[in-house]
């Protein structure tokens, strides 16, 4: 990774992780700089990386970020007990990318939650994928979409699927989730009973398409 990038990445991450919920703020602040037509040379904030090089850059991408600038990708971010969602995932990526969408996939108890939210943020989509456990989501799932709510996510269109045993519960419990953080939403989620069947990986496949086809057209928007 270039200095550069890191720095962008960086950059990214702590915005996704602290200052997402005070994009107006943001812009606010910077508006104000702006006026007063300084020459900027340094941005040394109290936390946080001190922009030395290129400070006009951080502002550049503060104000992207503050107005909801995502890629035109998705990413699916997961958590399973005994592989039932997992193996829906790679049929939903698959119909994500025959769509020419670009698509991340995390599992939630091998990533940071910080890089869960980073990468949640960079992506216009998000599919969550979370069996069901008494009836709920499954804790690591539910834990991702608490941080998430409290960060107040803007201008990002959501979907949730999962493996179930019986009355099911976990989609539509992520689903009241998104409605509360007022996200876009692309429904209905997709449910499946224990392990997906060949004609369950064919829907998870066209779930992957369609979601994929809504994310670009809402992506125009921006
Ligand atoms: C402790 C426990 C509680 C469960 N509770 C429910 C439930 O309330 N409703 C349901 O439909 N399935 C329930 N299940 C079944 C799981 O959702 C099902 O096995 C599913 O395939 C698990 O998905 P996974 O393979 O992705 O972990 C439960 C499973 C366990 C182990």
């Amino acid at each position: 990774m270039s200095r550069r990038r890191s720095f962008s990445d960086a950059a990214i991450d702590y915005y996704a992780n602290i200052i997402m919920p005070f994009g107006q703020l943001v812009k606010a602040k910077i508006a104000e700089i702006q006026k007063l037509g300084l020459d900027i040379d340094m941005i040394a904030p109290d936390h946080g990386i001190i922009w030395r090089k290129h400070p006009e850059q951080a502002v550049k991408m503060y104000l992207d970020m503050a107005n909801g600038k995502a890629e035109e990708r998705a990413v699916i971010i997961y958590d399973t007990m005994w592989h039932g969602t997992e193996k829906m995932v790679l049929p939903i990526m698959n119909g994500i990318k025959d769509e020419g969408v670009d698509c991340r996939v995390f599992k939630l108890r091998a990533t940071p939650m910080s890089v869960a939210i980073k990468e949640f943020w960079k992506a216009r989509g998000c599919l969550v994928g979370t069996p069901t456990l008494n009836n709920i989501m499954y804790p690591s799932a539910a834990e991702f979409l608490t941080h998430l709510r409290g960060l107040r996510p803007k201008n990002r269109i959501a979907a949730a699927f999962g493996s179930y045993g019986w009355g099911g519960g976990a989609v539509k419990e992520a689903y009241e989730n998104f409605t509360k953080m007022g996200l876009e939403i692309f429904e209905p989620g997709l449910q499946v009973l224990y392990k997906p069947s060949h004609d369950d990986k064919q829907k998870c496949y066209e779930f992957g398409r369609e979601f994929a086809r809504k994310l670009k057209q809402y992506h125009q928007k921006f």
